[in-house]
């Protein structure tokens, strides 16, 4: 090779590798990190990322300059001279992707272990999921439906489904995990950064899925210790045996997919609330005894413009007898 076809050589190299770099670094591709863990995933991401730019500004650059300089004159329909392999070439070429996929695997394999320790204090917060729904559930056997958590502390989500299977992601906290019915799933994060989040589902779980988010506010452990020690955060769970009708209706999730005035919900999936004596008359049916069986077998009688299937049908076991009793009570003393 010549001194000049060298230079062509780096030359398409160095423009290969500036078109790549600047897609790679002025697209923000990735949220600011919110997370110890995400700061290890985004260096493991920018790790392969580095290599991947290399060997992309290697291949382009050979590939164009073959193409440029070993294309046939016009008119020339000669073979080109017989080739029969290259060992050392095709040593070199096996040797480095090998060592750099093996590169990338330790890198991964260090943060993935990396993210997965709790130590030896976490906050640990159930994350129970519902179509259409999130709760969290924390040490003092409270819920909510706004995920709280202190900034630099170790927090450990122990995630579950009622229903069907369902995935929690914060997308600046990097960790996400599916929510599976039957099995017991985790993830860890360390916030870093104070601020709101959106809390995401990312399995498509029914009619509701897209509708299916939450928020994730992450305060300083001074704000988050006075929230949480606070006595207006009362609100006692339906799980913890809380069971006046409003918090029922609140910790079930019913507010997620109803208008409820009374309530303050606003939810637009399922039929408003709002109207329930009139319902009740179309469905040819007594006020408490619709509510009811609009809650526990939902297909059996359905609003007009509505379709089946869309209302879970897990109630008439996931709340008692009782908790039913204080729904319909507190749903058909606020409706009109
Ligand atoms: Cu829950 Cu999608």
């Amino acid at each position: 090779m010549t001194r000049g076809s060298i230079f062509k050589l780096l030359a398409y190299a160095v423009v290969a590798a500036a078109v790549t770099t600047a897609v790679a670094v002025f697209i923000p591709w990735l949220p600011t990190a919110a997370t110890r863990q995400a700061d290890r995933m985004w260096f493991s991401i920018w790790f392969a990322e580095i290599i991947a730019i290399v060997v992309f500004a290697v291949v382009a650059a050979v590939l164009v300059y073959c193409v440029v300089e070993f294309r046939a004159k016009p008119g020339d329909t000669s073979d080109g001279p017989p080739t029969h392999g290259h060992t050392l070439l095709e040593i070199v070429w096996t040797t480095i992707p090998t060592i750099l996929v093996i590169a990338i695997t330790v890198a991964a394999a260090i943060v993935i272990h990396d993210n997965g320790k709790a130590g030896t204090n976490p906050l640990v917060v159930k994350v129970v999921t519902q179509q259409f729904t999130y709760q969290f559930e924390y040490p003092n056997g409270k819920t909510y439906d706004i995920l709280r958590l202190p900034k630099d502390r170790n927090v450990k989500l122990d995630l579950s489904s009622k229903d069907v299977i369902h995935s929690f992601w914060v997308p600046a906290f990097g960790e996400k995990s599916d929510a599976v019915p039957g099995i017991k799933t985790s993830i860890v994060v360390t916030p870093t950064r104070t601020g709101y989040y959106p809390v995401i589902c990312t399995q498509l779980c029914g009619l509701g899925h897209a509708l299916m988010r939450s928020e994730a506010i992450v305060m300083e452990q001074a704000d988050y210790d006075a929230w949480y020690s606070s006595a207006d955060n009362a609100a006692p769970a339906a799980a913890a045996g809380g069971d006046d009708g409003k918090s029922i209706y609140t910790t079930a999730g019913c507010g997620a997919c109803h208008t409820f005035t009374a309530a303050g919900s606003a939810g637009k999936i399922g039929p408003s609330l709002d109207n329930l004596s009139a319902d009740a008359a179309k469905a040819g049916q007594s006020l408490n005894d619709f509510i009811s069986s609009s809650i526990t077998n939902p297909d059996s009688y359905l609003a007009p413009g509505y379709a089946k299937g869309v209302m879970p049908s897990t109630y008439k076991t996931s709340i008692s007898g009782t908790q039913l009793d204080s729904l319909v009570k507190y749903l058909a003393e606020n409706t009109k």
